[in-house]
C-alpha cells in the first residue's frame, strides 16, 4: 500500500504541463470524483490499523502536492497567451476621430468662396431684438411681410432671429463702407417639422456696400459663387421677387437640368432650382444704419445652408441633418 503511494508521489512530482488543458486533466485524474486519490481516500477503511495513520497522512500530503503542482504549472504555462505579431514596417494608422457635419462642410465651402473675394465673416446673436430682426429691415410692426417668417418670441421685443439679415444691420451700424461681409449662423422659425422645413436651420447672409455698386455687380458675384459651388458650367437666372429690405429684389435659380425623373420632381418640371434671395439694399435700410444712401449703394443676399447641402449631396429630407444618425454622418467623414 505505502509503496503504491510512493509511486504516485513520484508521478505527481514529475508532472509537466504543456497547456492548461493538460493541467485540467491532471486535476481530474487525481482529485476528480473517480480520481486516483479520491479512490484511495475511500479505501482508507480497509487499511490495517497499524498502517492507517501513516496512510492517511501520506494521502493528505499527496493531495496538497497535487494542488501545489497545479498552481505551479499554471504559472508556467504560456501557450494560452496569444502574442500578437506586430508588423513594425507597417505605416502608422491614425485613429479616426470623427468627421465634420455636412452642414459645416458646406458652410466652410461657401465661406471659402466669399473669402476669395475678400468678404470677411461677421456674426450676430441668435437672440435678437425686434429692431435688428425686423424694424430696421423695413419690416415695421404690423407689416404684413412679417408673416413670411413665423417667429419664436421670447418677449414682446425679444425673439429668436428668423434670418441672418439681422447681422447686416448690426454690421452696418458699426462699420463704414466699403463693406464686404458674410454672416453664417443658425436661425429659427415656428414651423411644423417636415422633410422640407424645420424650426431650426442655417443661413449665410451676404452684404456689399460701397460707392457705385450696381445690380450687375450682384449678378456677377452670384454667378461666380454658383459656379464655384455647383460647377464651372452652371447657369443662373434671377427672377423678380419681393423682400422688404431690398429694392429691387430677386430670387436666384440655378439650372439643374431635366435628366432624370427626380430632376422633374424637384424642379417642378422647369429644370431650375431656387438657391437664394437677393437684391439691392433698400436706401431706407442704409439710412436706418447711418449710411448715406445718396453716396453709397449695396446689395445683399441670403441663402439656406441646408438647401445648398441637399442639392450638392442629393439629400431629400432636411430632418437628417438634425437627427445625428451616425450612419448618415459617416458618409461625409473624409478620414
Ligand atoms: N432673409 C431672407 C430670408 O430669410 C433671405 C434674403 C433675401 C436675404 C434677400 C437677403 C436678401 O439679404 O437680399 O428669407
Amino acid at each position: 500500500m505505502l509503496s503504491e503511494l510512493k509511486e504516485i508521489e513520484e508521478k505527481i512530482e514529475s508532472f509537466r504541463a504543456k497547456n492548461n488543458k493538460e493541467i485540467d486533466s491532471f486535476r481530474v485524474f487525481y482529485l476528480g470524483k473517480k480520481g486516483v486519490l479520491t479512490n484511495l481516500f475511500k479505501k482508507i477503511g480497509s487499511v490495517s490499523k497499524e498502517e492507517r495513520k501513516e496512510y492517511g497522512f501520506l494521502l493528505n500530503n499527496l493531495k496538497v502536492l497535487v494542488k501545489k503542482k497545479i498552481t505551479q504549472q499554471r504559472g508556467l504555462v504560456v501557450e494560452d497567451v496569444k502574442i500578437k505579431k506586430t508588423d513594425l514596417t507597417k505605416p502608422v494608422s491614425f485613429k479616426k476621430i470623427g468627421g465634420k457635419h455636412p452642414i459645416t462642410l458646406i458652410r466652410n465651402q461657401i465661406i471659402d468662396v466669399f473669402k476669395s473675394l475678400s468678404f470677411e465673416i461677421s456674426l450676430g446673436p441668435e437672440i435678437e431684438d425686434d429692431w435688428h430682426n425686423f424694424s430696421a429691415l423695413n419690416l415695421p410692426a404690423e407689416h404684413p411681410a412679417r408673416d413670411m417668417q413665423d417667429t419664436f418670441f421670447i418677449d414682446k421685443d425679444v425673439l429668436l432671429r428668423t434670418h441672418t439679415s439681422s447681422v447686416q444691420i448690426r454690421y452696418m451700424e458699426n462699420s463704414k463702407p466699403p463693406i464686404r461681409t458674410i454672416s453664417p449662423g443658425r436661425v429659427y422659425r415656428n414651423e411644423a417639422i417636415s422633410s422640407r422645413a424645420h424650426c431650426i436651420f442655417h443661413q449665410i447672409e451676404g452684404l456689399y456696400v460701397d460707392r457705385n455698386v450696381g445690380f450687375s455687380d450682384l449678378k456677377q458675384i452670384l454667378l461666380f459663387f454658383s459656379r464655384k459651388m455647383f460647377g464651372e458650367k452652371t447657369k443662373i437666372r434671377l427672377r423678380p421677387s419681393y423682400f422688404p429690405f431690398t429694392e429691387p429684389s430677386a430670387e436666384v435659380d440655378i439650372y439643374w437640368g431635366l435628366n432624370s425623373e427626380s430632376d422633374y420632381r424637384i424642379t417642378k418640371g422647369t429644370g431650375w432650382l431656387e438657391i437664394m434671395g437677393c437684391g439691392m439694399v433698400d436706401p431706407a435700410v442704409l439710412e436706418n444704419c447711418g449710411i448715406d444712401s445718396n453716396v453709397y449703394s449695396g446689395f445683399a443676399f441670403g441663402m439656406g445652408i441646408e438647401r445648398i447641402a441637399m442639392l450638392k449631396y442629393k439629400i431629400d429630407d432636411l430632418r437628417l441633418f438634425f437627427e445625428n444618425d451616425i450612419r448618415f454622418l459617416k458618409q461625409f467623414s473624409s478620414s
